[in-house]
């Protein structure tokens, strides 16, 4: 083992260089992960002592703090009210919890909220090949924890969609307690409106999984999800979401059935999955909310254009992006199935030697053992957006890509291009450039 001080130097060295290297070097194209702006960054650096503090307790059928077991809550408790209500108002529902560490906590929470409230333990999901989350599978969270028995939605490879009149079928035969909507390779809204009858006749609650489209669904695209007929959304915050790493479920109570839900996923939280629930993040999640109502349908629609632009383009240059029939996607990303050009581990590497990172994936045809090497590449524009590129930039970028894809350049000669544009777009757009300036907004307005 090496030295222990040493240890502690090489740390602080990898951070500084890891700080350099993906935040101010690189073009990040990975579909899960957010960009915050400097006020939303500013936020959590002041809430330090917040982020060390407990507030285990219960929470009320609003989402409001009820009782907490520690003193010392004077403002913690008004906090967590807060950053509730201003999703609340966001997501236009009257129930949310903020307690949530992560996406997969939501998750957990949810699930096991809701097979308690149904006594039910099965499942139907999105079949982890298609794109469903491993926190929604027979093999992750939801089996291998919770012991829910998975049921999969039939899912359409050529409309990469669920099918909704095959799902219904599935639904009505295995009578589960939760249906499950929303995914990590999710290029088109899920048909939710049209499995809502077929739930409520075999008394299913409905869960939608955001995380990955979050901030199109606060900006007012893609699809809106307690609208069309989910019970619960369950979320990471900082996706397409540009807030702090953490995780947020919401639905409507109602006086019984989805009240009797909400008793139950609270329960699931506290005192089942949550002790100290990383209040620090509460304050930096209520900037970014208010940067989504602001700024967020912009921000929404030019994230899609955005990813759409870069289908188009790709495309035409040869390159298999998936569903050209359908305009490529509707949310921030697009599949590309990579295999003509040497496969999906190959050119994410290479990718990544000229500092552009997006991520190897699977698509729905490739065999689950291939999780090595899959045929595709998932691209996500959420991050470029929020930079400022607008779709004239995505073509450059998607140059710099072909030339990496089709090995016209080698990926070390590219990366010289990648960090100048990187450096053309320093700053980061819709949201505020520092706390003060989101005061001094609402206090103008
Ligand atoms: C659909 C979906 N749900 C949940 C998660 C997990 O989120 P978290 O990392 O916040 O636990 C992810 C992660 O990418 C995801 O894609």
């Amino acid at each position: 083992m090496e030295d222990f001080y040493d240890l502690v130097l090489k740390l602080a060295e990898a951070t500084r260089n890891h700080e350099q290297y993906r935040d101010q070097e690189c073009i990040n194209m990975i579909a899960s992960e957010g960009i915050k702006s400097p006020a939303v960054k500013e936020m959590q650096a002041a809430a330090s002592d917040l982020e060390g503090r407990y507030a285990e307790g219960d929470n009320d059928l609003q989402g409001h703090v009820k009782k907490r077991y520690y003193q010392g809550q004077k403002f913690m408790s008004p906090i967590e009210d807060y950053a509730t209500d201003l999703m609340k108002s966001l997501f236009k529902c009257n129930w949310a919890d903020t307690r949530l560490v992560s996406g997969t906590h939501a998750n957990l929470a949810t699930f096991k909220g809701l097979s308690l409230a149904t006594k039910n333990r099965k499942m139907v999901v999105t079949p982890l090949s298609c794109g469903a989350h491993i926190s929604h599978d027979y093999t992750g969270l939801a089996g291998a924890v919770l012991g829910i028995e998975n049921i999969s939605h039939v899912y359409d490879i050529n409309e990469m969609n669920i099918d909704p009149d095959r799902s219904a079928d599935v639904i009505r035969a295995a009578k589960p307690g939760i249906v499950t909507f929303g995914g990590s390779l999710f290029l088109f809204p899920h048909p939710i409106k049209e499995l809502k009858e077929v739930c409520d006749e075999v008394g299913a609650y409905v869960a939608y999984d955001s995380s990955h489209v979050l901030g199109l669904v606060a900006g007012g695209v893609f699809q809106d999800p307690l609208r069309e007929g989910a019970d619960f959304i369950t979320s990471s915050t900082h996706k397409t979401f540009p807030g702090p790493q953490g995780g947020v479920v919401m639905g409507n109570t109602d006086g019984k059935r989805l009240d009797k839900a909400v008793k139950k996923i609270q329960y699931a939280i506290f005192p089942l999955s949550a002790s100290s629930t990383h209040l620090g993040r509460l304050p930096a999640l209520g900037v970014a909310a208010l940067e989504m109502k602001l700024f967020g349908n912009a921000l929404a629609k030019q994230i899609v254009k955005n990813a759409q632009t870069a289908g188009q383009y790709l495309y035409e240059n040869g390159v298999k992006v998936l569903c050209e029939h359908k305009g490529f996607t509707r949310s921030h990303q697009i599949a590309v199935d990579i295999r003509a050009y040497g496969g999906g581990n190959k050119i994410a590497q290479d990718l990544e030697d000229a500092n552009i990172v997006c991520n190897k994936n699977l698509l729905p045809y490739d065999d689950q053992g291939s999780k090595g090497d899959p045929s595709g590449l998932r691209i996500g524009f959420q991050d470029v957006t929020r930079r400022g590129f607008k779709e004239g930039d995505i073509k450059h970028l998607c140059d710099l890509m072909l030339d990496v894809i089709k090995g016209k350049r080698k990926p070390a000669e590219v990366q010289q291009d990648v960090k100048a544009l990187r450096k053309e777009f320093a700053g980061v757009q819709f949201g505020f450039q520092n706390a003060e300036g989101a005061i001094n907004y609402i206090k103008k307005a």
